[in-house]
């Protein structure tokens, strides 16, 4: 070995060391702490370093040496490890719901690259004490390629259906009727479909194969003058799955039908105006609400008075009530700077359908018996009823 390499390979453990202190004197500044991770990764290295200072200097890489080493090291590499099992643990399953705009295999190989650096800072320096520099950066490039061109043969499924270690891609299917009304009350436009929302970033590409009719020929289309595009959200992810699919389908007729109404319009001396709805329907429901261009939401009569939008602008409101529960009163107000032709508000509410033989129809259990077993998907029948006022 060469008196140059053996210097490298000190030098970079010290630039490791360097490196790991900094984030040491970072943490600890901002007070965090999680700065003992970094302490342990201080503590151990220098130690290390001490107690071979004469090994370092003069052996380089001999067995000797490779064992202490690795003894030194034994502890910070386990706790980040184990640090890191936890980080995937954690990550893989969102990533698996965290929507059509977030590509998972990204973020995972971000993640993954940082874990990588860390955990290779104080071997590195081995590249530089090993007996053959060349052979071992051969050896780390051929390992990188092989990895490369596996990843990208796409010889990987990401789904699995296996009990034992289940990897289901989650699926909502909403049978739905959307009925959308203008400022008279009179229906300018119904219409019916099974409403399909993948929760990750492939969509419905891996589902196509198998139901031809999912394909992007029927991708939905945002109603640009209803909140949250005019379909009915049940959580409010509207910002994170941007694609969805609208396969048409014909009515649905659950028993008991959801009513919605206007009970009151006041103005308010505040000079706001109020008004009260009133909803019926089954167990749990969604309420959207837009107020119009000069128009705000300044009050309603949920959580604590004062609106929350979601992310966009409109508002959402998730309700659910138990089986003898009365009908749902609420109002909201609504402040208006300049007054339009076309309305001050518009509101839309979903009835989700999720018991019983309302939760069924025949076209979800036919579309339901198509999809690969490695899909978990949930359907349910809802309505949706937009209103203008
Ligand atoms: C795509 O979907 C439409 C509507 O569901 C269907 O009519 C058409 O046959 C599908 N195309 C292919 C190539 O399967």
């Amino acid at each position: 070995m060469n008196a140059n390499d053996h210097y490298l390979g000190e030098v970079f453990f010290d630039i490791s060391l360097f490196v790991h202190c900094g984030s040491l004197t970072v943490l600890t500044y901002q007070g965090l702490c999680s700065a003992f991770i970094s302490a342990v990764w201080v503590a151990f290295p220098l130690l290390t370093k001490l107690c071979m200072h004469k090994d370092f200097k003069q052996r380089g890489a001999q067995g000797k040496f490779i064992a202490f080493y690795l003894l030194g090291m034994f502890i910070p590499y386990l706790y980040a490890l184990y640090l890191i099992w936890a980080v995937f643990e954690m990550f893989t399953p969102i990533l698996g719901r965290s929507g059509s705009e977030i590509p998972p295999d990204v973020v995972l190989a971000s993640i993954l690259a940082g874990c990588t650096m860390i955990l290779s800072s104080y071997f590195i320096n081995f590249i530089y004490l090993a007996k053959s520099t060349k052979k071992t950066m051969l050896t780390l490039t051929l390992v990188c390629t092989i990895t490369f061109l596996l990843v990208c043969s796409g010889t990987f499924f990401p789904y699995s259906s296996n009990p034992a270690s289940p990897k289901p891609k989650r699926v909502f299917l909403q049978h739905v009727t959307r009925t959308f009304r203008d400022l008279d009350g009179n229906v300018v436009k119904q219409d019916s479909g099974i409403w399909i929302n993948g929760f990750d970033y492939t969509g419905m590409s891996h589902i196509t194969p198998h139901v031809p009719e999912i394909n992007d020929t029927i991708r939905a289309h945002c109603e640009e003058n209803a909140p949250l595009c005019g379909f009915p959200w049940y959580l409010p992810v509207h910002f994170l799955i941007r694609k969805n699919w609208y396969l048409p389908a014909p009515e649905v007729s659950p028993r008991t039908l959801a009513h919605f109404r206007l009970i009151s319009k006041e103005q308010t001396p505040w000079d706001s105006i109020k008004l009260t709805f009133e909803a019926i329907g089954p167990s749990h429901m969604s309420f959207y609400v837009r107020p119009h261009k000069g128009s705000t939401l300044s009050q309603w009569s949920l959580g604590n008075g004062t609106p929350v939008t979601s992310k966009g602008g409109d508002y959402f409101v998730f309700y659910s009530h138990g089986l003898q529960a009365s009908a749902w009163q609420f109002w909201i107000e609504v402040q208006v700077l300049e007054e339009q032709s076309e309305g001050i508000v518009t509101v839309a509410i979903a009835a989700h359908y999720f018991s019983g033989e309302d939760k069924k129809s025949s076209q979800l259990d036919t579309l339901k018996k198509k999809f690969p077993d490695w899909t978990f998907p949930s359907a349910w029948v809802c309505t949706y009823d937009l209103f203008v006022f």
